[in-house]
């Protein structure tokens, strides 16, 4: 199959590596960091999906510093400092290496890409400019103006809402599963990332393809 005219991807996982804010602290939190970085990143979106049934919104920012708490209190508490550094951390995650690279290639064959994320505009704007990645999307796409997080189908619409191109049209990339379940149940082509090798998950709502990077994406054949 050719590529298809637009590529979307999630943002946090999928692009930028979530757990590098922590890892950037690792001495100063001890032994507990890796298990603080998960329930950090679990919390985080447990509170978007509950907000979203039951219609409470708030910004993903305030939720990322929310998850952030509960984490540090799991985990034996952090200081004030560590905690400004951490969110600070997390407006400047580190992308991984593969995402230029793959997005280059795409952007060379004339298609167009995306970002679609829960992340807040001012969130989504500081991780793309820290990363260098400010050229490579046509635009970037934060549900924040919905009041509304994925799997909800109004935010995997925003992009036809955008670009004007359909769901079958459009190749949507995540490395979280429960993002490609969501994605293909509104009618995305969707490629699993599977970036840390996790069972699959949501057998009625399969990818198209899975991938352990980006790098195989601009020759995909699927
Ligand atoms: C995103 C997250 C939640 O939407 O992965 O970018």
């Amino acid at each position: 199959m050719p590529l298809l005219p637009l590529y979307v991807f999630d943002a946090y996982g999928t692009l930028f590596d979530v757990h590098s804010a922590v890892a950037r602290h690792r001495e100063a939190i001890g032994p507990q960091a890796g298990r603080l970085s998960e329930i950090w990143r679990i919390k985080q979106l447990e509170y978007t999906w509950v907000r979203s049934l039951a219609d409470v919104y708030r910004d993903f920012e305030v939720l990322t510093a929310e998850a952030l708490d509960v984490a540090a209190a799991v985990c034996g508490g952090i200081t004030p400092e560590l905690r400004t550094s951490l969110l600070d951390a997390y407006r400047h995650l580190d992308a991984f290496p593969d995402v230029a690279p793959a997005l280059d290639a795409l952007r060379a064959r004339g298609v167009k890409t995306a970002i679609l994320s829960n992340g807040t505009p001012g969130m989504l704007a500081a991780a793309v400019e820290s990363a260098g990645l400010e050229n490579r999307f046509d635009a970037v796409l934060s549900v924040d103006s919905l009041g509304i997080y994925k799997t909800a189908h109004e935010a995997y619409r925003l992009v036809e809402k955008r670009f004007g191109i359909g769901p079958e049209e459009t190749s949507f990339q995540s490395s979280n599963r429960w993002d490609i379940a969501g994605a293909r149940a509104f009618g995305l082509r969707c490629v699993w990332i599977n970036r840390t090798a996790q069972p699959d998950e949501y057998p009625d709502l399969a990818p198209a393809a899975v991938l352990k990077t980006l790098d195989g994406l601009p020759g995909l054949d699927v």
